[in-house]
């Protein structure tokens, strides 16, 4: 009967959006006024780590920032959570604002406690994305005239709707000084889904923008985490539609591991992938992620895509380099289903000559380095190779193999043919083509998307 309750739970906030959809047309659109002070709010901020005091941050009373340890020649980061189902904070804010801290150390955590309002209807808390924007604007405002403390120097990240009201909070700050940096964690979708810049996150918020888009999935008319770009970079992991790990085959998992709770997790899985890949990119400073801009995930999972001229690729994270051009870019990557995340990306593409009819086999390539092997990796093929085809794909692989010096590719056709090609042939070195009487390589070329190194075959038919 638990299980019943939160399934029904899921159905009213279902509802709940398509309610929102009705009045997505009518929402007033406030312009964005001016800051005027003195300002009451709901909105609290709590500088981490707490003591026993807990320094809740006032506006209104900026002295308590001193005692708090808050320390005006660091930088600030403010984290900012969004819609709550329970009232509650999330286990993944503590998560990130300890990450931030023990591994940037000279910084000033803020953490934005808005759930008074973000605990109601999904549009009700849409509603408040505004004045909570403007709550964190006046706390700048605050410190930049007191402590005369520079708004480059300010990052806010936010999660979800935390990410539009970050967007909301630079649009409320007049002047030619922006904040320095904003990150959206999976920008919520419902309702901000192709609005007009000025009502959601975008690049113009902030000097430098970036978003990292894990639940884009469609279903109902609705995606949790927006689609659109709304950043200088924005991130697609995995295609940004759903990520490894989060399929509900895992459901069983979660639930032995977390009890019924396990079902919300798994709903969450995707959303809040976000907040975890840019943790780690704190934690694991070694196994830092690269993305590579691309015109689509299809054109990405060909392998076309691995290329690091001219800021085409850049890094995941906090670690990602500021350097834009103003337009927004669309990145992909795959990454494992746990942390550390990152993979390596390799196109790779194979030249058959096949003089017979259409054959579709089965190749599995396995690759040797200077540092590691790589063991069998399957290829599917989804088209029929005919006449003289080029076929392009992307592996990925958890380690990095060093400098490639063995490949060796394997095929095996549909049963008929399977006694004939059925064969272990090596390419590289790059010995002399054996005579093969249907299905022959001609050339293979990979590429290394990490390193940018390039090797070819050198044999042709
Ligand atoms: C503030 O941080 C700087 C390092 O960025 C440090 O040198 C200084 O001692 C800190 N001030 C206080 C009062 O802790």
């Amino acid at each position: 009967t638990m299980l019943g309750v939160k399934v029904l739970c899921c159905l009213l906030v279902v509802y709940q959006l398509n309610e929102a959809k009705k009045i997505k047309g009518s929402r007033a659109a406030e312009p964005n006024g001016a800051l005027k002070e003195p300002h009451a709010s709901l909105t609290s901020f709590r500088l981490f780590p707490e003591d026993e005091d807990e320094c809740t941050v006032d506006p209104l009373q900026l002295h308590t920032l001193t005692s708090c340890g808050f320390n005006s020649s660091n930088p600030l980061i403010i984290i900012t959570h969004g819609w709550s189902v329970d009232g509650m904070l999330e286990s993944w804010i503590l998560k990130l604002a300890t990450a931030l801290k023990s591994n940037l150390i000279h910084v000033n955590v803020v953490i934005t406690d808005w759930l008074s309002l973000a605990q109601t209807h999904y549009p009700t808390a849409v509603k408040s994305t505004r004045s909570v924007g403007k709550d964190i604007a006046h706390l700048l405002q605050a410190l930049r005239v007191h402590y005369r403390y520079p708004l480059k120097k300010v990052h806010l990240i936010g999660y979800s709707l935390g990410a539009h009201i970050s967007g909301f909070a630079g649009s409320y700050l007049e002047g030619p000084e922006k904040i320095g940096r904003i990150t959206g964690l999976d920008p919520a979708g419902p309702l901000f889904e192709g609005v007009s810049p000025s009502d959601r996150l975008s690049p113009d918020d902030a000097d430098f923008v970036d978003a990292i888009h894990t639940f884009t999935r469609e279903s109902m008319g609705f995606s949790v985490g927006i689609n659109q770009a709304v950043a200088h970079y924005d991130f697609y992991p995995n295609g940004g539609d759903f990520q490894p790990g989060c399929d509900l085959r895992n459901i069983y998992e979660h639930i032995s591991q977390h009890g019924l709770l396990g079902f919300e997790q798994t709903v969450k899985c995707a959303h809040e992938r976000s907040v975890h890949l840019f943790i780690d990119s704190l934690i694991n400073k070694d196994k830092q992620s690269t993305a590579y801009r691309c015109g689509n995930k299809g054109s990405f999972d060909r392998g076309v895509c691995l290329d690091c001229r001219r800021h085409r690729c850049n890094t995941l994270g906090y670690h990602i380099n500021k350097a834009h051009t103003g337009a927004s870019k669309r990145l992909y990557l795959k990454t494992r289903s746990q942390m550390p995340y990152k993979l390596y990306h390799y196109q790779f593409r194979v030249q058959f000559v096949n003089q017979m009819e259409r054959i579709q086999p089965s190749l599995t390539i396995s690759l040797t380095g200077t540092k590691e092997e790589s063991g069998d990796i399957p290829i599917t093929i989804t088209e029929p190779i005919s006449g003289k085809a080029s076929l392009t794909f992307l592996i990925t692989l958890d380690r990095d193999l060093g400098d490639l010096m063995l490949l060796k590719l394997r095929w095996e056709g549909t049963d008929v043919w399977k006694s004939v090609w059925n064969r272990v042939k090596t390419m590289i070195p790059w010995g002399g083509a054996e005579k093969q009487p249907l299905l022959t390589v001609g050339k293979i070329s990979i590429k290394a998307g990490e390193t940018g190194n390039k090797q070819y075959s050198h044999n042709s038919i």
